[in-house]
């Protein structure tokens, strides 16, 4: 399907989705959401994906939500549509893995869409920041909740309250991104980790996604119990016979997804 605000490709296993309104630092506006739904859940009900990348261009992965689209907007009108919530549950119930590819300005809404991503790899010249206290809001679609739980309370509210911006280094030593890589190896690198995680079992690399979301959304214990029969009933599956074998074989595995 062709996309006004996003340019998807799909090759090798890997579903490249590109955020692509360069005139706006990629700013979420309604037609970037619905189309980035829509595209998150055609891979991953595409059997040809195995992992999703999302990226933004070299200056922004995304500046945040469209301002000129909601400045005039009232109570009623961003209650009653429940701004961007259905689209970000649309991205919350893609199961396969997916990598943001973050470079330039990751900012409000911006930086809340990387922190649903699975994990995000930044370039050198990446800048993360919850901006949105400079234009009297709060961030909207889980930027005090996730964030925090990345960064920790101190360094969460410094970022809210002070609307400051974050540089890769410290983005990095935060635990808000897993790796920092040089701004023009920024793809190569993300593309190699996709396409490492799509050598693997897709249905494993499922119930990894659900078991660390898990830590995220309930106890220690009931996260313990859930991770220990996920393990068991991966008993069940040709992916773990042939994942062992091939260990004892000394060969490469050829997972199926069964
Ligand atoms: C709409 C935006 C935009 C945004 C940039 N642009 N950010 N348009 N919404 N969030 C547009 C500018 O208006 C400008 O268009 C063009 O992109 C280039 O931006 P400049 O400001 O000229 O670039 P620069 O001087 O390099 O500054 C970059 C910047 C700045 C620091 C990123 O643009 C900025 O502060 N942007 C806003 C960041 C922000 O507050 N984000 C949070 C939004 S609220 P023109 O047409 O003038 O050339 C949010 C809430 C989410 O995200 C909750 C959702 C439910």
């Amino acid at each position: 399907m062709a996309y006004e605000t996003l340019i998807v490709d799909i090759n090798d296993h890997i579903a490249l989705i590109r955020l692509n309104r360069p005139d706006a630092l990629n700013a979420l506006n309604s037609a970037l959401m619905r189309e980035l739904a829509d595209a998150l859940t055609a891979a991953d009900r595409n059997d040809k994906v195995r992992c999703i990348v999302l990226t933004g261009s070299e200056k922004a992965f995304a500046a945040g939500a469209d301002i000129k689209e909601m400045a005039d907007k009232s109570f009623v009108d961003v209650f009653e549509a429940d701004l961007f919530t259905p689209e970000t549950e649309a991205l919350l119930r893609v199961r396969k893995p997916i990598i943001a590819a973050v470079s330039g300005y990751c900012l409000g809404g911006g930086c809340e869409l990387a922190m649903m991503c699975d994990f995000i790899i930044a370039s050198d010249t990446a800048k993360f920041g919850q901006p949105e206290i400079n234009l009297g809001v709060v961030a909207g679609i889980g930027g005090t909740q996730r964030l925090t739980r990345f960064v920790g309370k101190s360094k969460a509210m410094d970022m809210h309250l002070t609307g400051r911006f974050m540089d890769a280094e410290e983005a990095e030593r935060s635990g808000l991104v897993s790796r920092i890589v040089p701004a023009k190896k920024l793809m190569d690198e993300a593309m190699a980790a996709a396409a490492k995680v799509a050598e693997k079992s897709t249905l494993t690399a499922k119930v990894v996604k659900e078991s660390v979301n898990r830590s995220y959304e309930t106890t220690l214990r009931e996260g313990l119990l859930f991770e220990r029969r996920m393990f068991h009933a991966l008993f069940a599956t040709e992916d773990q016979k042939e994942g062992m074998a091939a260990f004892l074989e000394k060969r490469e595995a050829q997972f199926r997804d069964r």
